[in-house]
């Protein structure tokens, strides 16, 4: 490695611009507290043309960002460009094979084939660093994989997407409805043209497959999530659960029971006390259960041009300072391949509301379905009168397992006097 650190970064949107800016405003810090200049040599992007508002010319362009990966004279490339698939994979694999370390924020990208890339990375000697990949400016990689490293970690949990937090903290706070928010979200430019794969968990699951693997030293096996978005919580939903203490989150959650891997990420109903329920708006925290250090959270902003940026210079310097750690905590071809836990397994408490005609006996039909299910209901809530049309009815659950309750919802479901299907969320009390 040269005394400078020879940087060529790939992709020069909102993260690639952010990680330029850090580059070019803290030229000085970075070079006293790395022990030698970090300079940015090569990029690469679409359009050459397009005015970024910072200083490119110095740079050598590529309109290939693979073969800048495997050409350019540099010791790292950081890969923003984004995708499980196509350029951005081939330029992280021309670099790791080309004896280059690599950063990436790329969640997507590490979350589909982190196990074959960290094989890579380490097999040709070179680093591949992820921070900017989970939870944005929150530096959880760097907590887990080395602040924690003398634990063994139970559980790792959280809001890993700001997008669903900030509609779910709108909602409660407005009343309004998921659409309206959602339309608000997108004019704000927290959620994308297309908010499929942060609405629908997808985003949060990349990150907890991610995060599981570094805490529990098992391959990334984004295929084992549990997955579900929030597109069927409703204003009515909201309101029920500020009744009854709690408040709806979109959480990952990843625990070791025995020896299988549970993950799962879905809206959840948390107690208002519980640190993680404190969460509001675009903000994301993580917390870690750890057999020595107990229970720690971290909270900060999951996305946006400084706080991704701030996380990718942190990966970049590690680089410069000859810091190197497993990708995933252990060697790569260490990592446990270990089975999911099914989801069917899950023991806890339920919030199910369901759309009831209002006539007299129909309660008993429903209060039979979850007694035949072995599922015994703790709080019944009936807010509205409306004699022969459908009302909203809400339901808590004492714990029971989640195959008994999915089979007392089917048997509700089926019933003449419900009219939509039932909305059911997970309780989870921290
Ligand atoms: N934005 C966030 O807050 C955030 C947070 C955490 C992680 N991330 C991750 O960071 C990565 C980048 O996100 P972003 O928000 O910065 O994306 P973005 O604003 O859409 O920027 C993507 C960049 O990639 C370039 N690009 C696209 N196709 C290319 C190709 N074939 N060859 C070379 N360059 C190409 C684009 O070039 P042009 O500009 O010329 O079109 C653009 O500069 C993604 O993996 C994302 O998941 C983002």
């Amino acid at each position: 490695m040269s005394d400078i650190l020879k940087v060529a970064i790939a992709g020069l949107g909102t993260v690639g611009v952010g990680t330029v800016k850090i580059l070019q405003q803290h030229a000085d810090v970075l070079a006293k507290r790395c022990g030698r200049p970090v300079n940015i040599v090569a990029i690469s992007a679409r359009d050459h043309n397009k005015d970024r508002g910072v200083d490119l010319s110095g740079y050598q362009w590529y309109s290939d960002a693979a073969e800048m990966a495997r050409d350019a004279d540099c010791d790292v490339v950081v890969e923003l460009i984004g995708g499980s698939e196509g350029i951005a994979k081939d330029a992280v694999e021309a670099a790791l094979n080309a004896g280059r370390h690599v950063v990436t924020a790329n969640k997507a990208l590490v979350a589909h084939h982190g196990t074959e890339l960290a094989c890579l990375a380490e097999k040709n000697g070179v680093s591949l660093n992820y921070e900017a990949a989970v939870a944005g400016g929150i530096p959880i990689i760097k907590t887990v994989r080395e602040g924690l490293a003398g634990n063994s970690l139970s559980r790792v949990y959280g809001i890993l997407n700001g997008t669903c937090n900030y509609i779910l903290t709108t909602m409660r706070e407005t009343g309004r409805d998921f659409d309206d928010v959602l339309a608000d979200a997108q004019k704000l430019g927290y959620a994308e043209a297309d908010p499929a794969f942060d609405i629908d968990g997808v985003d949060a699951a990349h990150k907890l497959a991610i995060l599981a693997s570094v805490a529990f030293g098992t391959e990334v096996d984004f295929d084992a999530v549990h997955v579900e978005g929030i597109r069927h919580i409703n204003a009515m939903d909201i309101q029920f659960a500020d009744e009854l203490g709690y408040k709806i989150k979109l959480l990952g959650i990843a625990t070791k029971v025995n020896a299988t891997i549970e993950q799962r990420v879905h809206p959840c109903m948390v107690p208002e006390g519980a640190p993680v329920s404190t969460v509001e708006g675009v903000f994301n925290a993580v917390v870690c259960d750890g057999d020595f250090v107990d229970t720690i959270m971290q909270e900060g902003r999951g996305a946006g041009e400084g706080p991704t940026a701030s996380a990718v210079m942190a990966d970049v310097m590690d680089i410069a300072r000859g810091i190197s750690v497993p990708t995933f905590a252990v060697p790569a071809t260490q990592l446990q391949k270990l089975p999911t836990r099914p989801m069917a397994e899950r023991r806890g408490a339920y919030y199910v509301r369901l759309m009831l005609v209002d006539e007299p006996g129909v309660f008993a039909d429903v209060a039979a379905a979850l007694r035949d299910h072995e599922v015994s209901m703790e709080q019944l809530l009936q807010r509205m009168r409306d004699p022969g049309e459908a009302v909203p009815v809400v339901i808590t659950t004492h714990d029971t397992t989640e195959a008994d309750m999915v089979n007392a919802l089917n048997a509700i479901a089926a019933l003449d006097t419900v009219t939509e299907a039932p909305c059911m969320i997970r309780i989870e009390t921290f």
